[in-house]
C-alpha cells in the first residue's frame, strides 16, 4: 500500500494508492474493476486511488480483455500470480463457488486483504474454513451480497433499527429468477454439485438470507424443501458465456442441483420480544419474475415492502390508523441510504452497478481503518449455515437449528480491527 500526495488533489489531501487484484474476469470481475475504477469520483473523502494491477483468468481472452479493456496492468492464467504479486494490496475473488475455498484460503495466507463474491464455497464447512484462515491472518473480508447496499433497504434497516415499524412479526422474501427459465439455458458450472454446490438454494436463496439477517438479525431455525424442475440442459464450457445463454441443438447434461428452494424460517428472539417467522423462496427457472429479490416485512406498527426489479421505489405504511392508512409509495431520493452520493435529487434512478460501488467503498475503507459496515466472512459463514440447515432440512422433511456463528454481526456491533480480535 503506497501513500502519496498527487498534484492534481486540492491541498492537504492525501491519495492512498491501493493495488488491486482481480481473480476471474466474468460478469462479477468485470464489475468489481468498475466498481474500484468509480471509486475516487462517487466517494473522493476517502482518498483512496485504486490502481489496477494484476488480474487473473483461465480464459487467456478473458486475460486479454482485464488488460486492454478494463485496464490491468498486468494479466496471468494462473491466480497464484496475482496473489504472490507485492503490488496487489486487495484481492477481488469472483471466480466460480468450486475455487472459493482454495482462492480465499490461498488469499488470506498471502495477506491479502479480499473482497469475495457469494456464496463463498459449495458449502458451510467451505465458507468455515475460509473464514478460520482470514481470522488467523488477520486480513479484512467483504462479501458481494451487493443487495444489502441499496438506498431503500439501507432505510427499512434503520427503520426497523428505531422501531418505526414496531415488532417485526412476520417477513415473507423471494428472490425469483428466470435465468434459468428458458429449457434449453446453459448449463454453466452453476448446474454442477461439483462446482457449485446446491443450485437455486446456494445461488440465490443466499442472497435473501443475508438480505432478512441484515434487516431482522440471525435465523435461528428452519424447515425447507427443494425441487428440479429441468433435470437435463446443454452443456456450456467453462469461461465461454454467462448463464443467461441459451445453446439451441446442444450436447446434454444431467442437472445436479436444485431449481427451486423454499424455507420456512424462525428468526432468534430480540429484546423485543420474541423472533418474527416467514417464508423464504428462491427460484431460477421462473417465469415472469427476471431479477425479484423482493421483501414484505410486518410489524405491529407498520410494514415495508421492496422489489429490486423496482429498486428505486419503497413501499411504506406507517401506523394503524389515520387518513393514510395503507401504503406509501417513497422514491429514491438523498435521504436513503447512499443515493446522494450517485444523484443529487429524487427519483433518479440508480442501478445494479452502484451497489458494487458502494460494495467497494465499504471494503476499501474498512481495509483502510474507516468503518466498517462491510459485509463479513463471519456474516458470509452464518448465511452458509441457513442454506446447510435448509439443505439437511430438505433431504430429512424436519426442522433443524442454524448454528449460531461467533463474530456474525450483519453489521449491528463495530466489528473489530484488522488482525485484533483474532490473534
Ligand atoms: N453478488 C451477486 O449478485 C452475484 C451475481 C453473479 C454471480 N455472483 C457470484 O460471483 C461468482 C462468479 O460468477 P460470475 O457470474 O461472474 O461467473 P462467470 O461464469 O461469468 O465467470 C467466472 C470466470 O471464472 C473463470 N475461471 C474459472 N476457473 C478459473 C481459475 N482456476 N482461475 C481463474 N479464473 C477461473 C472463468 O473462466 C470465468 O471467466 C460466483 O461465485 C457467483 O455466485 C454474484
Amino acid at each position: 500500500m503506497t501513500s502519496n500526495m498527487t498534484n492534481s488533489e486540492p491541498a492537504g489531501t492525501a491519495t492512498r494508492e491501493l493495488g488491486v487484484g482481480l481473480i476471474s474476469v466474468g460478469w462479477m470481475g468485470k464489475l468489481h474493476s468498475r466498481a474500484y475504477q468509480a471509486l475516487p469520483s462517487v466517494y473522493p473523502e476517502l482518498g483512496l486511488r485504486p490502481r489496477l494491477v494484476h488480474a487473473a483468468d483461465t480464459a487467456t481472452d478473458r486475460v486479454a480483455y482485464a488488460r486492454d479493456a478494463l485496464g490491468y496492468e498486468r494479466g496471468t492464467t494462473d491466480y497464484r500470480q496475482v496473489l504472490a504479486d507485492p503490488e496487489v494490496d486487495v484481492v477481488s475473488i469472483c471466480a466460480p463457488n468450486v475455487l472459493h475455498r482454495e482462492i480465499g484460503v490461498a488469499a488470506a495466507e498471502a495477506g491479502k486483504h479480499f473482497w469475495i463474491e457469494k456464496p463463498v464455497g459449495r458449502e458451510a464447512r467451505e465458507t468455515a474454513e475460509v473464514a478460520a484462515a482470514a481470522r488467523a491472518a488477520g486480513v479484512v473480508t467483504s462479501i458481494g451480497y451487493n443487495y444489502r447496499h441499496a438506498p431503500a433497504v439501507e432505510h427499512v434497516r434503520e427503520l426497523v433499527g428505531r422501531g418505526a415499524l414496531g415488532r417485526i412479526t412476520n417477513v415473507r422474501a423471494v428472490f425469483f429468477s428466470g435465468y434459468a427459465a428458458e429449457p434449453n439455458g446453459a448449463l454453466s458450472w452453476r448446474f454442477k454439485r461439483e462446482l457449485a454446490g446446491s443450485g437455486a438454494l446456494g445461488d440465490l436463496l443466499s442472497h435473501v438470507v443475508d438480505l432478512v439477517s441484515y434487516l431482522l438479525g440471525p435465523i435461528a431455525e428452519v424447515n425447507a424443501l427443494t425441487s428440479t424442475v429441468y433435470t437435463q440442459r446443454p452443456i456450456l464450457p467453462m469461461g465461454s458465456a454467462t448463464h443467461f445463454a441459451v445453446i439451441e441443438d446442444g450436447e446434454l447434461g444431467p442437472v445436479e442441483n436444485d431449481d427451486y428452494a423454499a424455507a420456512l424460517v424462525r428468526f432468534a428472539p430480540t429484546a423485543e420480544g420474541p423472533g418474527a417467522v416467514g417464508t423464504l423462496e428462491a427460484s431460477r427457472t421462473i417465469v415472469g419474475p427476471q431479477c425479484g429479490l423482493a421483501f414484505e416485512l410486518y410489524g405491529t406498527d407498520g410494514s415495508a415492502v421492496w422489489n429490486f426489479e423496482q429498486m428505486n421505489e419503497l413501499r411504506l405504511c406507517l401506523g394503524r390508523g389515520g387518513p393514510h392508512q395503507g401504503y406509501t409509495t417513497v422514491l429514491g431520493n438523498p435521504h436513503l441510504g447512499d443515493y446522494g452520493r450517485f444523484q443529487p435529487g429524487p427519483g433518479i434512478a440508480m442501478g445494479y452497478d452502484d451497489l458494487k460501488v458502494i460494495e467497494a467503498k465499504k471494503f476499501l475503507a474498512a481495509v483502510t481503518g474507516g468503518e466498517r459496515r462491510n459485509a463479513t466472512i463471519e456474516d458470509a459463514h452464518a448465511v452458509a449455515e441457513v442454506i446447510a440447515a435448509a439443505d439437511a432440512s430438505a433431504a430429512s422433511g424436519t426442522w433443524q437449528a442454524v448454528p449460531s456463528v461467533p463474530g456474525a454481526t450483519f453489521g449491528r456491533e463495530p466489528a473489530s480491527a484488522p488482525g485484533s480480535s483474532h490473534d
